[in-house]
C-alpha cells in the first residue's frame, strides 16, 4: 500500500511539472499550428493565401510588395506592426481590421499571443 501510494505521488508530481510546458508551447511551434496554413515566414518576396509574414514587424499593413490580394480594410487600417497591434489582431481578427479578410482568428491565450509574437520577431 504505502509503494502503491508512492507510485501514485511520483506520477502525479510527474504529470504537474510536464503538464504546464504542454500547455504552454512554444512560439514557433504555436505559430507553424495557428498561422502557417496562410502565411509564408521565410522570404518577403512569396506569399500564400497570406501575405508573408517575414519581416512583419516595423511593416504598415497592406503595403507589403508583390501580395495583391490586400483588402480595402487592411490598406486602409492604417496599422504597423508592433507588439501591441499584432495582439490585437489575433485577440480577434475579424474586430481588429474592420473589413479585413483574415477573419476568425482568436489566439484566447495572452501568453500564447506574447510567445507566438516573440517568434514573429525572429522573422527576419
Ligand atoms: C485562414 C487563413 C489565415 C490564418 C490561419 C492566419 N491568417 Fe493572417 N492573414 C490572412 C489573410 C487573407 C490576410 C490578408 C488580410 C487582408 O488583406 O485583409 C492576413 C493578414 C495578416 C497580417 C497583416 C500582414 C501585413 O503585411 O499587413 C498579419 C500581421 C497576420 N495576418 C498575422 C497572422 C498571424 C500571427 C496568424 C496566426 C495567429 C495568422 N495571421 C493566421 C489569412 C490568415
Amino acid at each position: 500500500m504505502k509503494n502503491l501510494l508512492l507510485v501514485i505521488a511520483t506520477f502525479f508530481s510527474v504529470a504537474a511539472m510536464s503538464a504546464p510546458a504542454l500547455a504552454n508551447g512554444d512560439g514557433e511551434e504555436l505559430f507553424k499550428k495557428k498561422c502557417k496554413s496562410c502565411h509564408t515566414y521565410k522570404d518577403a518576396s512569396k506569399h500564400g493565401m497570406g501575405p508573408s509574414l517575414f519581416g512583419v514587424m516595423g511593416r504598415k499593413a497592406g503595403t507589403v510588395s508583390g501580395y495583391k490580394r490586400f483588402s480595402d480594410g487592411m490598406k486602409a487600417s492604417g496599422v504597423v506592426w508592433d507588439d501591441a497591434s499584432m495582439d490585437g489582431l489575433m485577440a480577434n481578427s475579424t474586430k481588429f481590421v474592420e473589413g479585413g479578410n483574415m477573419k476568425g482568428i482568436k489566439i484566447k491565450d495572452a501568453g500564447d499571443r506574447e510567445k507566438i509574437i516573440a517568434y514573429i520577431k525572429t522573422l527576419k
